[in-house]
């Protein structure tokens, strides 16, 4: 059983019997971190939300996450943030997860990574939520550990509807199907599976058939004018010619804040409702609102 973690946002809430929970997808540069550090204050009240996640990989000009930044989400209203292949990109992110217990690197990124994979934060109402994150394997640039294995330990000790009331699994990599086969591999053991890593929300938000909520990708925070977040013309010319050459430099418009709005129930820990969620700028619009 890992530490459990009291946290700044859990005050007194309404019982609802069940918590309101949202992930926000990998937010990309300074326009990605602007736009949570402005609507998620409205977003967390409107949608009276008990336990927030934020991925917080590109949140950096693409690449990691600075101390600095990782502080505005939690500050922003991140109870939580999670990371990924780009988890430290930038070196001060080496120490800062270290001693800020809030921040979740890959169970399986490195065997010698500083920080932790997994942890349970206390949220609203004195309820417990394990949040965990692995890296994929299929189409990935370094060969991580088995996610599999990494999460059944995991999984094991933290049955939902048990000591934690809610739990949620930051799948991260590039296949679909990796994603899709990690979210049956913990249908009934986590209250939500969500992808994290291509940038692009999926339609397939859906309660799995032993109820746990999932999406295989939860789209980025970040600028869809763009070419994964990133500036169009350096990535089509790169395609274009085949040739590498200048920088990338995440797009700045418009943002649409992207991910998983779930529900769940606090006697089973699984999830009662599931919506996707496209905020802002120009993605057609969704919530639960
Ligand atoms: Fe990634
Ligand atoms: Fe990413």
């Amino acid at each position: 059983m890992v530490a459990t973690l009291r946290l700044p946002f859990a005050n007194g809430r309404p019982n609802t019997g069940g918590m309101r929970i949202l992930f926000l997808g990998d937010v990309m540069g300074r326009g990605g971190r602007q736009a949570v550090a402005e609507r998620l204050p409205g977003l967390r009240r409107d949608w009276r939300l008990d336990f927030v996640v934020v991925n917080g990989e590109n949140a950096t000009g693409g690449r990691g996450l600075s101390t600095e930044h990782a502080k505005g989400l939690l500050e922003a209203g991140a109870d939580v943030i999670t990371l990924g292949d780009h988890a430290f990109d930038q070196k001060d992110m080496l120490r800062f997860c270290e001693a800020e217990p809030r921040i979740i690197r890959p169970l399986n990124y490195s065997k010698s990574a500083p920080g932790t994979g997994a942890r349970v934060f206390e949220a609203t109402r004195g309820r417990k939520v394990l949040v965990a994150q692995v890296l994929g394997q299929v189409f990935m640039s370094r060969p991580y550990d088995d996610p599999f294995s990494a999460l059944e330990p995991v999984l094991k000790a933290h049955p939902p509807g048990g000591a934690v009331a809610a739990s949620l699994i930051d799948i991260h990599c590039e296949a679909t199907s990796e994603k899709m086969g990690v979210g049956h591999f913990c249908d009934g053991r986590a209250s939500i599976v969500v992808g994290t890593h291509t940038h692009v929300p999926t339609a397939d938000a859906t309660i799995l058939p032993r109820g746990t909520a999932f999406q295989s990708d939860a789209g980025m925070c970040g600028d869809y004018d763009s070419v994964i977040g990133m500036q169009k013309d350096e990535p089509l010319r790169r395609f274009v010619t085949g040739m590498p050459g200048g920088r990338f430099t995440p797009a700045m418009e418009e943002v649409t804040l992207c991910g998983l709005y779930v529900e769940t129930d606090d006697r089973t820990g699984l999830a009662s409702r599931v919506e996707m969620v496209r905020q802002g700028g120009r993605l057609s619009q969704t919530g639960p609102a």
